[in-house]
């Protein structure tokens, strides 16, 4: 079966509007379905899958971890592949003595910006500073605090009055102003 056309499983999809088809498998850049259906994945998912699928170091360095631990709270432990990988990821970082602060999904990479963004100014003494400046019609995330500094109205209009006010400008760069709703 290659399309999960009937929903009649227990997945709540992101979408319930259309029917997807069952994975099957990645190589490279194919994403291959339960019939055998290939599918170049031009964009890379989301734009985030650089490397293409089942790359093979990638595979045995999940298995290792998963085999040494598979979870670790971040405020109790550390691992030698974090700081390995730290490691090589300051070597190619265009920043003096960087630290990277690990996290699971875009929306929260967004939502800990937001958060870093003001603990600096509170640690300078600029309490006052909170707003975040959006740009309308861009996207950021689905969670709360990504939402609020994302210009998107349909996916902003249902959570309008639980969001956190930031002021947008347009996406538009000779606009200046435009009420975000
Ligand atoms: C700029 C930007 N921020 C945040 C996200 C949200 O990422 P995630 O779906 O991993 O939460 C995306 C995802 O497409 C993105 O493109």
């Amino acid at each position: 079966m290659s399309e999960y056309k009937e929903f009649h499983g227990h997945v709540f999809y992101r979408r319930m509007s259309h029917a997807r088809p069952m994975l099957s498998h990645g190589e490279g850049i194919y994403l291959v379905d339960a019939e055998g259906k290939r599918y170049i994945d031009a964009s890379g998912g989301p734009v985030l899958v650089n490397i293409g699928y089942g790359v093979s170091e990638v595979i045995q360095a999940m298995t290792d971890q998963a085999t040494a631990a598979a979870y670790l709270h971040a405020t109790m432990f550390t691992t030698q592949a974090l700081e390995e990988y730290s490691a090589a990821l300051a070597e190619v970082t265009p920043l003096e003595n960087p630290r990277f602060f690990y996290l699971g999904s875009g929306s929260e990479a967004v939502e800990t910006a937001i958060k870093f963004a003001r603990q600096v100014q509170v640690d300078r003494g600029e309490t006052q500073r909170y707003l975040v400046i959006s740009r309308w019609h861009s996207y950021h995330g689905t969670t709360l605090g990504a939402l609020a500094v994302s210009g998107r109205p349909s996916l902003r209009q249902l959570y309008q009055p639980m969001m956190v006010q930031t002021p947008p400008i347009s996406s538009h760069p000779t606009a200046i102003a435009a009420p975000l709703t």
